[in-house]
């Protein structure tokens, strides 16, 4: 049994039909067939039920797939991980969600350039859902994101847990003062949530800290990203719910609240690849302490 035996296999079952597996792998579909034949015959046990459309996994194809995709995950970690070991140029790739670039990301980059310029800093706007493919596809070394996904592949820290606050358009009748809100004066105003895609996303911690409080807006529309929410809220549209670090963004026609529920939190979150170790990821992480300590920010420290 080889890796390419695991690839056909794994596409094959993600696909659920040999037609779209075989153009996926840009194979022809009569040596894709043979290949899960040979696999079958090697292994001595069925992994797919015969003649099922769409393709049926048996329990032994079904317990093959999960460990088929977490071999290869792996193979590609040890790929991308070897191929950084052994580069000369040091380079750190960046995946982070839009909130971070209004908070304290500007500030962690320019502290780590300036102890670290051998190092080269690339960025990748992306959600948290797509830095876990991204880490494992090797695009990028360490994601800054919001959802706390599982994934065995991936080493998650949890950063901090930052307060949640609401982004008013300017003319609102709460807008004139600062007063907090509350989650359940949110119950007679159109929300807008981002992102729409992929889910999990912020949209759903959102969902779910109102539902947590029974409580239902008017309406809810969910919208492509950041930008648009607090675009809309300027124009009018609805109020959003984002993390404190959005305020950062200054806009003369937004106002945005401090809420009073304790509980409505985000939560700052630092994923690299489960066995990466390396120098420029311990070195960002101790630079992120160093900034929570010069903001005076409460953390839990933890070490890659
Ligand atoms: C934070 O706001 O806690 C944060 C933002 C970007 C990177 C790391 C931490």
């Amino acid at each position: 049994m080889e890796l390419r035996h695991l690839r056909y296999f794994v596409a094959v079952a993600d696909e659920k039909n040999f037609t779209r597996a075989a153009e996926r792998l840009h194979i022809a579909q009569p040596p894709l067939s043979r290949q899960i034949r040979q696999l079958e015959e090697d292994l001595g046990v069925e992994l797919i039920e015969k003649g099922t459309r769409p393709v049926k996994l048996t329990a032994a194809g079904a317990f093959f797939h999960a460990h088929a995709q977490e071999l290869l995950a792996k193979a590609a970690e040890l790929k991308t991980m070897t191929r950084r070991v052994g580069q000369i140029e040091r380079t750190l790739s960046i995946g982070f969600v839009a909130s971070t670039l209004y908070g304290l990301l500007p500030e962690i980059v320019r502290r780590f350039r300036s102890q670290y310029p051998q190092v080269e800093v690339a960025f990748h706007e992306m959600t948290t859902m797509q830095q876990m493919q991204a880490l494992k596809d090797g695009v990028i070394d360490v994601g800054f994101g919001r959802v706390k996904s599982e994934d065995p592949n991936i080493r998650r820290i949890v950063l901090r847990e930052e307060r949640l606050i609401v982004a008013l358009p300017a003319a609102h009748p709460r807008a004139a003062s600062s007063d907090p809100m509350s989650l359940v004066d949110l119950q007679s105003e159109c929300l807008l949530v981002y992102p729409k895609s992929p889910r999990p996303s912020f949209a759903d911690q959102v969902l779910a800290v109102l539902s947590e409080r029974a409580i239902t807006p008017l309406k809810i529309v969910e919208v492509r990203e950041l930008q648009i929410a607090v675009g809309l809220v300027a124009a009018g549209q609805g109020v959003a719910i984002v993390p404190d670090s959005v305020q950062g963004m200054r806009r003369d026609d937004v106002v945005f609240l401090p809420l009073t529920d304790r509980h409505a939190v985000s939560p700052s979150m630092f994923s690299v690849r489960k066995l990466d170790r390396s120098e420029e990821l311990q070195n960002m992480l101790a630079v992120i302490y160093q900034v929570y300590d010069a903001a005076g920010i409460g953390y839990h420290r933890e070490t890659l």
